[in-house]
């Protein structure tokens, strides 16, 4: 029997263990499949309603870390995981996405002599500013698998010097997700709450620091959606970091004024899945949210400078727009005369990347 302990923290991890789960579960007589949750997404809204969409089991430990600065929400998490490593002695440690928990899990195991598999490894934006990035490459070079799920990632581990043996193309365990409870998510009555009808709405998620960070930042963002409401209604799932900027900048009635524009709380997997199918286009900065858009075929601007995910640029439906205001403006309005980017769907985001991982690390732990 070998014990795997995956590590979730924040929002975008759920969705990427879910499917290794239900898979690790058909193998129960070999494997032993441990969830750590080290709290670093807490609300309600921000993490319970995805164990419960996604069918995920209570977690086996909850760490309760908690927000804080980057050093000391690293470093909380590896102080507590430590204890449960050292107490359950597993045999391999996986880490999913870009997040503080993943590069604070990623850290502490290998120090134990703990092998790590880091699933979504090898994406790289070449934007050190942003913490995703240091956190990308410090996990990379750490870990025994690297779990890859677009060509791009290849090229970069092996440019990085990393071991050709430890690099697996294996495809997106998100879009496993993805697939797995489309069907359910429709069934779904979502947009009616909202007051707008399929293909006439545009759905926002914005939450980067470069972003939401600055008042400048988000004037320019409620500059767009006054300019998009003559056009469409907006939907507007609001993160917690951007509620906080909104309020701190003074900045909350004039968004609360926009016609058109419905704010809302964090929605679940479910009901945001529901809605980016029925979308007309997608506006965020979100790097899971480009994925799933081009896997969908929904129209999807991205408001960053450079995306880490470039197929979804190259043969998706993603276009990267930066914060400039008039060409967001001008794109959007693309779409809705019609003229929006189409795309395909890359390899093997078919469904059954978990089912691949699952294979690999069988035959080698
Ligand atoms: C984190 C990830 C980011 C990911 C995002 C998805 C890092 C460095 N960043 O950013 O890569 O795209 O999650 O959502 O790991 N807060 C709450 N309730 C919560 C969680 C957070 O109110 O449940 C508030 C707190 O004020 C906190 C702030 O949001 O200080 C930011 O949370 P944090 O986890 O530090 O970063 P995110 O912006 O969520």
């Amino acid at each position: 029997m070998k014990t795997i302990l995956s590590v979730v923290g924040a929002r975008p991890n759920f969705m990427k263990v879910a499917p290794l789960h239900k898979v690790f579960q058909q193998h129960s007589a070999s494997i032993r499949h441990l969830i750590v949750h080290t709290g670093q997404h807490y609300d309600e809204t921000m993490s319970k309603v995805f164990f419960d969409d996604l069918e995920l089991p209570h977690p086996d430990f909850y760490l309760g870390v908690g927000s804080g600065s980057h050093a000391q929400q690293t470093a909380k998490i590896m102080i507590e995981l430590e204890k449960v490593l050292e107490a359950q002695k597993p045999d391999l440690v996986i880490v999913v996405g870009d997040v503080n928990s993943t590069v604070a899990s990623s850290l502490v195991s290998v120090k134990l002599g703990i092998r790590v598999a880091h699933i979504e490894a090898g994406l790289r934006s070449f934007d050190r500013t942003m913490p995703e990035e240091i956190n990308r490459l410090l996990t990379d070079a750490v870990s025994e698998f690297l779990f890859v799920t677009e060509p791009s990632g290849v090229a970069n581990l092996k440019r990085e010097g990393i071991d050709q043996g430890k690099i697996f193309l294996v495809g997106n365990v998100m879009i496993d997700s993805l697939i797995r409870y489309r069907e359910k998510a429709r069934r779904l009555s979502v947009v009616g709450q909202f007051q707008v009808n399929p293909r006439a709405f545009t759905l926002v998620t914005l939450h980067r620091p470069s972003n939401v960070d600055t008042r400048e930042g988000l004037e320019k963002i409620l500059t767009i959606f006054e300019e998009l409401s003559t056009r469409t209604s907006t939907i507007f799932p609001v993160h917690p970091r951007t509620r906080k900027m909104l309020e701190q900048f003074g900045l909350s009635q004039r968004a609360s004024a926009i016609k058109n524009l419905h704010l809302t709380e964090p929605i679940g997997y479910l009901e945001f899945l529901n809605l980016m199918d029925q979308a007309q286009l997608v506006i965020t900065d979100s790097g899971g949210i480009q994925e799933e858009t081009t896997f969908l075929g929904i129209p999807c601007l991205t408001l960053r400078e450079n995306t880490e995910r470039p197929i979804t640029v190259e043969i998706g439906t993603n276009r990267i727009c930066g914060l400039d205001v008039e060409l967001i403006v001008r794109r959007s309005f693309e779409v809705f005369d019609g003229k929006a980017k189409r795309g395909s769907v890359p390899d093997l985001w078919d469904g059954h990347a978990a089912e691949r991982i699952a294979e690999i690390l069988r035959k080698t732990i």
